[in-house]
């Protein structure tokens, strides 16, 4: 078992012509549970729920929720950062919200997350720097907390909640989910953590259902 342990998991099984030989036993293997599964998800989906992660390949959407493709809309990127002036996020979250009518929008961050540790050094590594400069933001913003915790492990992990916390905070100011709420759609906002060593999702318990908890400044008159 200790050696397991210490070893990270093997990928060099993996090539592109087993993906596509992957592909076939997950055909085959769905049709037999359901021969219909492809042909009623040909036409059209209809996801609950929103998913916005980190891009790490340790974490997808489905397989830690034990979901299927059709139940889950997902955006991801690298440390799952919600920025207002990113077009991608903002037409994933426009169409998630007024078009599928998903009810719960979930920000999933990861501890270990490997954009946040990086956002906590003053290592270079090219043009993502200017991308975990949002995660250095929410450091300012809690620096007077962050820097009491002597361990680096427990730092990085408190600022990858302190980030999905900054991310749920994020959605709720945009004009999307304020509008969706001031027409009294059923939307949730959620933010969790998912703990890699162990597979568990920890719910960091901000639901949030309505714009109250937004300070003045930014609530939108509609
Ligand atoms: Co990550």
């Amino acid at each position: 078992m200790s050696a397991t342990n210490n070893h990270i998991h093997d990928t060099s099984h993996i090539t592109y012509e087993s993906l596509l030989e992957g592909n076939k036993k997950f055909v085959a293997e769905t049709l037999k549970e359901d021969p219909d599964y492809f042909t009623k998800l040909a036409n059209g989906q209809k996801p609950p729920v929103l998913w916005i992660g980190c891009s790490d390949s340790r974490v997808p959407a489905n397989q830690v929720t034990n979901t299927k493709p059709g139940e889950i809309f997902v955006h991801r990127n690298i440390a799952n950062v919600i920025v207002h002036t990113d077009m991608n996020m903002l037409s994933v979250l426009d169409y998630a919200v007024n078009v599928l009518e998903v009810k719960h929008v979930v920000v999933c961050g990861h501890y270990g997350c490997g954009g946040v540790i990086a956002a906590l050094t003053n290592k270079t590594y090219g043009i993502i720097d200017n991308w975990l400069r949002h995660i250095k933001d929410i450091y300012r913003l809690h620096a007077s907390e962050l820097d009491l915790i002597s361990d680096e492990v427990q730092r990085a992990n408190r600022l990858v909640e302190f980030n999905v916390l900054e991310g749920v905070h994020n959605l709720c100011k945009t004009s999307i989910i304020q509008n969706a709420w001031v027409n009294g759609k059923d939307l949730t906002v959620h933010g969790w953590v998912y703990e890699l060593s162990t597979g568990f999702i920890n719910d960091l318990k901000v639901s949030t259902t309505s714009s109250n908890n937004l300070n003045d400044v930014f609530k939108l008159n509609y």
